[in-house]
């Protein structure tokens, strides 16, 4: 804190020069002051390309292929809609700065070097921007469809620029042909994991990592190499560790269904991705997360059902959880969490859920270590 002291006449006036920065996010459970929600809004099947076909649900492939271009469907968007503003709502009332996105008109067109896509969505900040400390970061993303998403919320960062953030760019790929693997096809099962990226140029996605003060958790996947997490870690320095796990997920791509770092000392996993809890968590409290109960009939286009793990911490104890995840609930109320319920369902279809549709700019804290040496 700067006190800065001026002396008036005979009076001493102590102006308050404290610099509050509007980006200070450090690990996901600081208590939390300001978060960007994203938008349905605009919502369109992408152009098909290879790099989708690993990380979509099988079933829903086809689905893609034959709608690509094409806007989700308009009731789908508009009861996604719904849940985003009671989710608004529920934010509001727990005393939290909640921004919005601008749409995008995601039908259109755009190329760079050599191909061309149509966009897919701005409903999932938490993939395309990397909040760590004072600073954010637009990611550089491997699906061509996601290549100019981070529009949508550039009047976000140019306001929080003007504020005193620190504003950065990872170095913007090509997304040419090298940087995919044309011969990508599923793997048998006793066959390791397959990714359908190269080491071509950095890519990633802020979802395969997640923050616990000085160590930061991180996978690669089919839309984050090596490359991209050198890069990061290279351009935070040596202040921050970032630590790769491997986890038992065949189709890998965003952590925060896998491992979700709850509170100091406390961790969700996902039971069957997360069969040996990694030596880093010594010391810490481990809940398995509950099979997830969302019916085999409900349409989600983009993940598995451990989307039920894709929780939001509003500070240590608080978390937003979906409201009929009743399994979920329980096991938080009995783990000593205070579940903060609001209706989901049909977000989740669009491929995430309260951590994927946010990002938390500013939590109440500062850099710490959590992890035993
Ligand atoms: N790709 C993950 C979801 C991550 C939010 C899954 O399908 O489980």
């Amino acid at each position: 804190m700067i006190n800065t002291h001026t002396t008036v006449k005979t009076e001493t006036v102590i102006v308050d020069t404290t610099f509050t920065c509007p980006v200070n996010s450090f690990n996901e459970w600081d208590p939390l002051e300001e978060v960007i929600v994203g938008t349905v809004d605009g919502a369109s099947f992408p152009s098909w390309h290879i790099a989708l076909e690993p990380v979509l649900p099988e079933n829903q492939r086809e689905t893609f292929r034959l709608n690509a271009g094409k806007p989700f469907p308009a009731e789908r968007v508009a009861a996604a809609r719904t849940e985003l503003e009671e989710f608004v709502h529920i934010l509001e009332c727990e005393g939290v700065k909640v921004r919005r996105p601008e749409s995008m008109d995601n039908l259109k067109s755009f190329s760079a070097l050599g191909w061309t896509s149509t966009g897919l969505y701005t409903a999932m900040p938490r993939d395309v921007l990397l909040v760590v400390g004072n600073e954010i970061i637009e990611c550089p993303p491997a699906w061509r469809s996601r290549y100019f998403e981070t529009c949508g919320y550039r009047p976000l960062l140019k306001e929080y620029f003007r504020e005193g953030a620190k504003w950065s760019m990872a170095p913007k790929p090509e997304l040419s042909d090298e940087q995919y693997d044309y011969t990508w096809t599923e793997p048998e099962e006793d066959e390791p994991t397959r990714l359908v990226i190269t080491e071509f140029e950095p890519t990633f996605d802020a979802a395969d990592f997640t923050r616990m003060g000085r160590d930061i958790i991180a996978q690669k996947s089919n839309v984050t190499n090596d490359f991209g997490i050198e890069w990061l870690q290279r351009h935070l320095g040596d202040q921050y560790r970032i630590h790769v796990l491997e986890f038992n997920d065949p189709h890998p791509m965003h952590i925060d269904a896998t491992l979700v770092p709850m509170a100091p000392g406390k961790l969700l996993i996902n039971p069957e991705r997360v069969p040996k809890v990694p030596s880093i968590f010594k010391g810490w409290d481990v809940f398995h997360a509950p099979t997830p109960i969302i019916p085999d009939d409900h349409t989600l286009y983009m993940t598995s059902k451990w989307i039920n793990m894709n929780i939001l911490m509003l500070d240590e104890e608080r978390v937003v959880v979906e409201r009929q995840d009743e399994p979920m609930i329980s096991a938080l109320k009995r783990w000593g969490f205070k579940p903060v319920p609001c209706n989901f369902r049909n977000f989740n279809s669009f491929g995430g859920s309260f951590h994927c549709a946010t990002l938390d700019v500013r939590r109440r804290g500062r850099l710490e270590s959590y992890l035993l040496d």
